[in-house]
């Protein structure tokens, strides 16, 4: 077989699986064989670039960002709806329909209409050619690159009866099992939630970047076609949906069909009762005539068609009880008031508490604790209240202080919107006040984006940003997250135990002039037996490092051996399954663990100022110094004795770097032997329990709790900064205490204060003693600073813990120039000439160097070209002739006040 033939093999098998798998909920095969063919997939194509074709399953995400989404005409318009709410309209529009007809419509079919995005795909010879979003119904918008990381969208169709044009459309949607897992996430992430599943959906589907669509679990029901070429014959509505899923689309398995309209109102019921049972959203049920005759003599109106109808259910409603009305604050400090319910159930689900969205949705429902009142689980899967059907005893509080941490809340100038004032203090706000303090615009830390915020913050180690200012690089790098196994993760140990069991098969071939020890370099460039069957001779001996006369009977054996194989995937997979124990052995005596838990290390490196004095420590002192357990402290001692270097680790910080990094092997090849034994799989293993490993010869009491341990740490997903970002991140941190009086500013997150403001603040005012005395009226001379923001500025300001972390920060070292007046002023005094005259308080030349920094020439005699004059004591002539043509003058108490304004610095040191 050639690779081409092969990647085209290939790409139809994993294009078959695929469909088992998303649209048939019905996989033929395991992760991991799929996941092989995937890897075969991905190797061959990598190794033959020019094979690649744009809709091969590895494509899934190929394409870059894109800035915005192009117009799609649509073959034939998507139309929209008509709608019905009772069966005696069902039963009218079918009565017209007929009579439109003059002849009976046999046949009614009823699907649940889900409630997501509606897409229309364009296939041309079976390949995906675009996808489009609705848009006016016209034309839509073309959102290709995201609908192809949608794993049950086809990328080409399946089977041989492919027409030449068709337009499959459907509805995509965010199941609700994973919309509820992604606002979990979401939510301990403080990151926007989705407001419900169809707004997820549309969200996921408009990502600039496919790469983000692609990690959200997006799916698709097909249910109707478009524009389809004359070669595509169907003649009814079933007829296209049993075509679409023969082609390998996912089509709804709930679709019926009735020959009396009277007969779609148990569908409609059952559909109604299993609602809740459902993993997507359905707002009612979409009643087509089946045959498409029928549909092309009843035509169209403008936008919907004769031939089908909605059906809505009424959305449930029930009435309960205000309990409470608790504020949430979200991570910009905005309070949302949240009320607590009665518990109630409606439409399956159990509701106790819903938005309010803000104090004027309170007054405009005119809603009070104790009130009754009427509730809605529309589409949304937030509940709403609707409207208050008893008055209710008490008024809603509007909160004057923080819920959270206790400071005052106020109004924002928009008057609705009530905020914690304690934005970079607030707990509730940390996160977000420290990513603002970070980012580019304020005092730009690069590495301090997001998630680095969040996992500082959620590790205790950042409170606010005055901490990363007291963490250093060891800090930083101590810091580790440990979650339980992931799936991901123990795939690919999985993965690594199968590469491994292949190798010993490989071993066990013996094949000539092979040597053990290219048996893994072999393996690994042959990652299959496909691959190993068709290796070339020169691969062959360049990578077993043989002649290419060994190389010729290595390569003759091989196809000796196969000659008869025909399903080489199916021998491979018999032959690792056969070598699991071996691949698995392999696995565990490869496995390491850090030697110390990065938890500890800071412990340890407190008490220990090197590794020589770390090693003349006995467990027992180890144990109680550090409060390891006596277990982990023997350990350790044990295996620090061995190392023959102490000495070159003398620093407490080289300490704790060696103890990070260090190391050790879990078992060895005998323990892994023994539990390979006794537990055959690596999933046996995980679910092994210590008591039955104490059970095995070599495994006492405190191995096996410590083995499971370390299996288990070694299949969980791990966050940590990194030795060599903590050192970056840490560098980035202390650099950016030299920063700009602007930044600064922009980085309290003062409400309002934007970039500009910032930097008009910080021109006029220089130092942070003199902005966070500025009354309303002097901030108010500043641009684009008006009485809103003047008072922003105020309010924050005016609270002590505001103005202690504002010189908190300044101790620790941040600073800035204050602008040389020089280069900031010179437009203030540029083009203007003074004269000074008299006797200053400063000395004449220390006066003239500063006019002349602001930019001014300074000239020794009065003329009509001098702008001011400035006059001290004694002032004589000059000042005589200045008053005769009108010249300003200034006193030498206004002069010292004008330097004191621009040369602040120079008069604070004074
Ligand atoms: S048929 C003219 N079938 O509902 C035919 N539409 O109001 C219209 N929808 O956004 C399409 N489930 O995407 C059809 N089983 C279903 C549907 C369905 C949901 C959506 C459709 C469109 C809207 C039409």
């Amino acid at each position: 077989m050639t690779i081409a033939a092969r990647i085209e093999q290939l790409r139809k098998e994993i294009e078959y699986h695929n469909y088992r798998y998303h649209a048939l909920d019905d996989p033929e095969i395991s992760d991991r064989e799929y996941d092989q063919l995937f890897d075969e997939l991905l190797a061959l194509e990598k190794e033959h670039p020019n094979l690649v074709t744009s809709n091969s399953p590895s494509q899934r995400v190929g394409v870059p960002p894109s800035e915005a989404f192009q117009p799609v005409q649509h073959l034939e318009p998507m139309l929209s709806l008509d709608k019905s709410t009772s069966m005696d309209e069902l039963k009218s529009w079918i009565q017209r329909n007929e009579e439109r007809l003059d002849r009976e419509i046999r046949e009614i079919i009823c699907e649940p209409k889900v409630d997501g995005v509606a897409i229309t795909l364009h296939y041309e010879h079976g390949e995906l050619i675009r996808a489009a979003t609705r848009g006016d119904g016209a034309s839509g918008e073309d959102v290709s690159a995201n609908v192809k990381t949608i794993k049950s969208v086809p990328l080409r169709l399946l089977g041989d009866s492919i027409p030449e044009r068709v337009e499959i459309r459907g509805e995509i949607y965010l199941p609700l099992d994973k919309f509820a897992q992604f606002n979990a996430q979401a939510r301990v992430a403080g990151a926007p939630e989705m407001r419900n599943p169809r707004n997820g959906a549309a969200g996921s589907l408009r990502q600039k970047d496919p790469k983000i669509t692609q990690q959200r679990p997006l799916s698709i029901f097909c249910h109707s076609l478009g524009f389809r070429s004359t070669d595509l014959v169907v003649t009814t509505h079933s007829d296209a949906l049993a075509r679409c899923r023969q082609w390998g689309c996912r089509v709804n398995p709930r679709i019926e069909i009735f020959n009396r309209i009277e007969d779609c109102q148990h569908y409609i019921d059952q559909l109604n009762a299993d609602r809740t049972q459902l993993n997507y959203l359905i707002d009612g049920v979409v009643v087509k005539v089946n045959d498409f005759q029928d549909q092309r003599d009843l035509g169209q109106l403008s936008r919907q068609p004769r031939w089908a109808i909605a059906f809505k259910y009424p959305s449930s409603e029930a009435r309960t009880k205000v309990l409470a009305v608790d504020w949430q604050v979200g991570r910009t400090g905005a309070l949302t008031p949240v009320a607590r319910l009665d518990p109630v159930f409606v439409d399956g689900v159990t509701v106790s508490n819903a938005t309010l969205h803000n104090i004027d949705e309170i007054k405009r429902l005119g809603l009070k604790i104790g009130s009754e009142v009427l509730l809605r689980r529309a589409g949304d899967v937030i509940p709403q209240i609707l409207r208050v059907l008893t008055p209710g005893d008490q008024e809603v509080d509007v909160p004057t202080k923080c819920p959270v941490c206790g400071h005052k809340a106020s109004k924002d100038s928009d008057g609705v919107v009530i905020r914690c004032t304690e934005r970079i203090l607030c707990t509730a706000q940390r996160k977000e006040a420290i990513r603002h303090f970070a980012s580019r615009g304020a005092l730009d830390i690069e590495g301090l984006g997001d998630t680095t915020v969040e996992f500082l913050v959620d590790m205790g180690a950042v409170k606010s940003p005055l901490d990363l200012y007291r963490l250093s690089a060891d800090d930083l790098a101590t810091l580790e997250r440990v979650s339980a196994p992931s799936e991901a993760r123990i795939a690919s140990a999985q993965k690594r135990i199968n590469k491994f069991a292949f190798e010993s098969y490989v071993a066990s071939l013996e094949i000539p002039h092979l040597k053990r020890a290219r048996i893994a370099p072999f393996t690994n460039q042959f990652a299959s037996l496909t691959r190993l069957v068709i290796a070339s001779e020169e691969a062959v001996a360049k990578v077993a490092r043989v002649e290419s006369n060994h190389a010729r009977e290595i390569v003759a054996f091989l196809n000796v051996k196969f000659e008869d194989s025909h399903d080489l995937s199916e021998l491979q997979r018999q032959a690792v399954e056969q070598h699991q124990k071996e691949g698995l052995i392999r696995y565990l005596t490869e496995l390491r663990y850090p030697m110390v838990s990065r938890s500890f290390v800071k412990q340890i490196g407190n008490k220990f100022d090197s590794l020589e004095d770390l090693q003349q420590t006995s467990a027992q002192e180890l144990a109680e110094l550090c409060s390891l357990d006596a277990r982990a402290a023997e350990e350790l001692v044990n295996n620090l004795a061995v190392e023959k270097e102490p000495q070159k680790v003398r620093t407490t910080e080289g300490l704790a770097r060696f103890l990070r990094e260090k190391q050790v092997s879990v078992v060895k090849r005998r323990n892994a032997e023994t539990l390979v034994r006794a537990f055959p799989s690596l999933r046996a293993l995980m679910r092994a329990s210590a008591a039955q490993i104490e059970h095995l010869d070599e495994f006492e009491g405190s191995k096996a709790t410590s083995f499971i341990e370390r299996l288990l740490y070694n299949l969980a997903s791990k966050e940590r900064i990194g030795e060599e970002n903590s050192v970056q991140l840490a560098t980035n941190i202390k650099q950016s205490k030299n920063t700009t009086f602007a930044r600064f500013i922009f980085a309290l997150g003062i409400p309002e204060v934007g970039e500009s403001t910032a930097h008009s603040l910080a021109t006029k005012f220089q130092t942070h003693v003199r902005l966070m005395d500025a009354t309303q009226e002097e901030l108010e001379t500043v641009d684009d600073v008006g009485k809103v923001v003047g008072a922003n500025i105020r309010t924050f300001f005016s609270n002590p813990r505001n103005r202690e972390f504002v010189r908190a920060l300044v101790a620790v070292g941040i600073s800035w120039p204050v602008v040389e007046p020089e280069s900031a002023s010179r437009l203030l005094l540029s083009n203007q000439t003074w004269v000074i005259t008299g006797t200053l308080s400063i000395l004449r030349p220390e006066a003239t160097k500063k006019l002349k920094q602001l930019g001014a020439k300074v000239s020794s005699s009065v003329s009509k070209n001098t702008d001011v004059v400035v006059a001290g004591e004694a002032a004589g002539s000059k000042l005589q002739k200045a008053r005769t043509l009108g010249i300003k003058v200034v006193d030498a108490k206004e002069f010292e006040d004008f330097l004191k304004q621009h040369f602040p610095t120079t008069q604070e040191e004074d």
